[in-house]
């Protein structure tokens, strides 16, 4: 390009490309802006030269300072080059813009691992009724946890400000540990102890520390889909055991044939039937996993609310040195929005685990970290929990009522004893997928039970309903409803 050529260029170029002073992005912001767009959209081509900074400074009526200042960091980003000649527009090889063949091809897709990961209806919001695993939010003492937030920014202030123990802050490990010894028997030292955002990263780091893609691992069937994900993220197989009113059912033949690394359980309070792992089960998987050089996976995610009978102590703390990592979380005893939970590691883990955990875990989330230390010690924890306990029993037994009262078809109630869901087993012909979709309509969220099974042949149809969040007094016309659905669905009569 001449210097005649480039000169009326530039002066097309920058007509009109400055707003007054005062109406937003300084001059030198505007002008930069201005040049760093025309360089990249192809209207200063490679090559084309940049009037001098006097004369820049003149034809736009600014100071020369300003340009020389575009000018620097035009160079420093690479758009512009100072030669002998004068300064130029540098050539930037843009990618050419794909034609739109080129973009179908390419149009932008997952990983093949994130395609395996099932596509499920979208989920439901909090409000939804009869969703399952949604505390009473409404019943949760706001103002009792921003004081002990408060009471944390004021006590600790700009000293937990920085990423802190990537574990954890040791104050709320040792008051959830010291919890757990006396509500679950969990024998350990703060140590043991890891903070985690949930059960879920809980779960995904006992599958990246201790299995190797290939590996396998037992789970429930059906099952908790939070553990299937973790398994499935980590790459191990997965075998579906199957599980009866006693809890997971593992034959000792099982062990000889494939033994797992890790073996996934809910022994409290089986997810989502609700069965109890017995004591034979219990001791008979400790000794075998102790054999075998496997790991139990323990999680113990809403046993708090067991209401009916003795509480039933973790597997964690049944013989001493057991095989164990015991999972929990702060979603249902707190709330969700507190993505908190934890994981207990057995000593002899202690040594290998901590430096990895160290370099896998960032830290921070350390004021709600001293705010739950501080709700846990005060005993406000166990007020809340032993006031939800006693909701949550009122509610489930609200359920049940309309339940035996609304429903026609023959079923059966599993899984009522702890937390806040109950599993409502119907004849197979009921499309339970299809009734759970139809119930959103109508503002509840129940679970179909079949979606929890991980084989090809579902061995369970019904719904798995959550009480936590619904009021009593609406659990009559609700159930009404569903029943509704329920008979609908089998006469394929869509209203
Ligand atoms: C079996 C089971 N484990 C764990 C959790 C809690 O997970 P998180 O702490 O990641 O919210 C749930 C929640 O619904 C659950 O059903």
């Amino acid at each position: 390009m001449t210097a005649q050529r480039d000169d009326a260029t530039w002066t097309d170029f920058l007509a009109g490309s400055l707003r007054p002073r005062g109406t937003g992005l300084s001059l030198q912001g505007q002008l930069l802006r201005h040049l760093r767009t025309g360089i990249l959209d192809g209207r200063l081509p490679a090559g084309s030269r940049l009037p001098g900074s006097r004369q820049f400074a003149a034809t736009m009526g600014v100071s020369r300072n300003t340009v020389t200042a575009v000018y620097e960091l035009l160079g420093a980003e690479g758009y512009i080059e100072a030669d002998r000649s004068g300064t130029r527009v540098a050539d930037l090889r843009r990618p050419a813009p794909p034609s739109a063949a080129a973009h179908v091809a390419r149009s932008p897709s997952l990983s093949a691992r994130a395609m395996r990961i099932p596509r499920r209806a979208a989920v439901a919001g909090d409000g939804f009724a009869l969703r399952p695993g949604v505390p009473a939010l409404d019943r949760f003492p706001v103002a009792a946890w921003k004081r002990c937030l408060d009471e944390a920014i004021a006590r600790r202030g700009h000293e937990a400000l920085g990423h802190g123990d990537p574990c954890g802050e040791l104050e709320l490990r040792a008051a959830v540990l010291r919890h757990l010894a006396m509500a679950r028997g969990v024998r350990a030292t703060p140590d043991q102890v890891v903070i985690t955002k949930g059960a879920q990263e809980a779960l995904a780091l006992c599958v990246r520390l201790l299995a190797d893609v290939g590996d396998t691992a037992w789970i429930e069937n059906p099952g908790y889909r939070g553990a299937q994900d973790a398994m499935a993220a980590g790459g191990v197989d997965v075998v579906a055991c199957a599980v009866d009113d006693a809890g997971i059912v593992i034959a000792d033949d099982d062990w000889a044939l494939r033994p797992p690394k890790l073996v996934y359980t809910t022994p409290s309070h089986q997810y989502p039937l609700g069965s109890v792992l017995s004591a034979s089960r219990r001791l008979a998987l400790l000794r075998n996993a102790a054999a075998h050089g496997a790991w139990i996976v323990e999680d113990d995610y809403d046993s708090e609310f067991r209401r009916s009978g003795e509480s039933i102590g973790a597997m964690q703390g049944l013989v001493p040195d057991a095989p164990v990592l015991y999972v929990g979380s702060f979603s249902k005893t707190m709330f969700p929005a507190l993505r908190m939970g934890f994981l207990i590691v057995p000593s002899s883990l202690l040594p290998a685990m901590r430096p990895v955990l160290g370099e896998l875990l960032r830290g921070g989330r350390r004021f709600e970290q001293l705010a739950l230390a501080d709700f846990i010690r005060d005993g406000r924890f166990g007020r809340h929990v032993a006031a939800m306990r006693r909701l949550y029993r009122e509610r489930r037994d609200a359920l049940r009522d309309a339940l035996g009262k609304h429903l026609r078809l023959p079923h059966t109630i599993t899984g009522g004893d702890s937390g806040m869901h109950l599993a409502l087993h119907l004849p197979a012909q009921v499309p339970d997928r299809r009734v759970a979709f139809l119930a959103r309509e109508h503002g509840m969220a129940p679970e179909a039970l079949s979606a929890f099974v991980s084989s090809a042949t579902p061995t369970c149809n019904g719904l798995v309903l959550g009480y936590g969040n619904t009021e009593a007094s609406r659990m009559d016309d609700l159930v009404a409803t569903l029943a509704r659905l329920i008979d609908r669905s089998l006469t394929g009569d869509r209203r």
